[in-house]
């Protein structure tokens, strides 16, 4: 059994997904041991709790600095004994926990990779940047995280189509429903049954 750490710091919708793949089978030989917010408000410590999981705020605030911070979060999650770090809206994990879980941290982004990605492209900025330049195919991509900004290997992506008259915030949830909510659980199957491996830096499907 694959034990997941879901990093969150907002809504929690894609820890839902998870949750709700893994109770409906989509998921198998995983499970949710633990969940990480930043931000004490984050409505996804509330769905965790709710379903009995460990569910525990670290916030930035209470340390002295960034490097105790990150020291923490990395503590919390190998005493937990996390296997698999998943990032479902947490901004920025430092290269001290990345080196400790190499390819073995995955992030959710909402673009299709490498359009509308790296620094400044987060949340809504994303869906802004898309219906700036008029693309009319938008997407996300689930991918393994390294010491870049949305630079390590791409697992999963799955194309949305733009639509006109759409605004940030309307095609942000598009992207959500249609694809952040399947591929995210996908990826995690897929990881947790020993389908994906890393070779010449491409994440390559059995
Ligand atoms: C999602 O849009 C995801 O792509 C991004 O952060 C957002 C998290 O939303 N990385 P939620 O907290 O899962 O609802």
């Amino acid at each position: 059994m694959l034990k997941l750490g879901v990093l969150v710091s907002g809504g929690g919708t894609n820890l839902q997904a998870i949750m709700d793949a893994i109770d409906s089978g989509v998921i198998t030989n995983a499970e949710v041991g633990l969940v990480i917010s930043n931000n004490p408000g984050a409505y996804a410590l509330k769905r965790a709790e709710s379903r009995g999981i460990p569910a525990k705020c670290i916030s930035p605030k209470k340390f002295e600095n960034r490097e105790e911070f990150h020291k923490a979060l990395l503590q919390e999650l190998q005493e937990n004994k996390v296997e698999l770090v998943v990032l479902a809206g947490f901004l920025a994990i430092p290269p001290m926990i990345v080196e400790a879980y190499p390819n073995r941290i995955i992030n959710i982004h909402p673009s299709l990779i490498p359009s509308f990605c790296g620094v400044g492209f987060y949340g809504l900025h994303v869906h802004e940047g898309v219906l700036a330049r008029g693309v009319k195919v938008s997407g996300a991509t689930v991918h393994f995280v390294d010491t870049g900004t949305d630079t390590g290997p791409i697992i999963l992506q799955k194309a949305v189509e733009v639509q006109q008259g759409d605004t940030p915030e309307v095609l942000q949830r598009r992207v959500m429903e249609e694809a952040e909510w399947k591929i995210l659980p996908k990826a995690i199957d897929l990881i947790a049954n020993n389908r994906v491996s890393v070779q010449n830096g491409k994440v390559v499907i059995d």
